[in-house]
């Protein structure tokens, strides 16, 4: 599980962020459909221009299971289990691709908040996601 130190440090950031997590997953879609477009192909239902409302609806998803995440910390394989599945089984999706979105959601914490993004904050966040992704991207457990 993510260390006491990690898990305050995320939690925080969460609070900073408030209603505004699904304008950061949606920005962090469209770094990620713009700089890895091998990723585009799992969502060729979607219109995947910038600022389309589907990819904003998707992010506000993607947000929603991430403040989860934050909120189940101590047992994010069993708050993520159904997510597994749909995303493992169901989707297929490449268990790489998870790194490019978590690389896409740092970069766009980075931007929005310069200030707080020190190493350690950095360092965290990349603990708490990769905690998620393995939650996520593993097969059937
Ligand atoms: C759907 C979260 C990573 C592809 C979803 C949904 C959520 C979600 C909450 C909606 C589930 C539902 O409607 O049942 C996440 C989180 C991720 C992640 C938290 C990582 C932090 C990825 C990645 C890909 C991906 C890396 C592919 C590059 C999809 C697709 C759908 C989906 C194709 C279905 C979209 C649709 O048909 O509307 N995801 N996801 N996800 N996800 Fe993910």
């Amino acid at each position: 599980a993510l260390a006491a130190a990690d898990r305050a440090t995320v939690r925080a950031l969460w609070k900073k962020m408030g209603s505004n997590v699904g304008v950061y997953a949606t920005e962090a879609l469209e770094r990620m459909f713009l700089g890895f477009p091998s990723t585009t192909t799992y969502f060729l239902h979607l219109d995947l221009s910038l600022g389309s409302a589907q990819v904003k609806a998707h992010g506000q998803k993607v947000a929603d299971a991430l403040t989860l995440a934050v909120e189940h910390l101590e047992d994010l394989p069993r708050a993520l289990s159904a997510l597994r599945h749909r995303h493992v089984r169901e989707l297929r999706v490449d268990p790489a691709s998870f790194q490019l979105l978590a690389h896409c959601l740092l970069v766009t914490l980075a931007r929005h908040f310069p200030g707080d993004f020190s190493p350690t904050l950095q360092a965290s966040l990349v603990k708490f996601l990769s905690h998620v992704i393995s939650a996520l991207a593993s097969d059937c457990r």
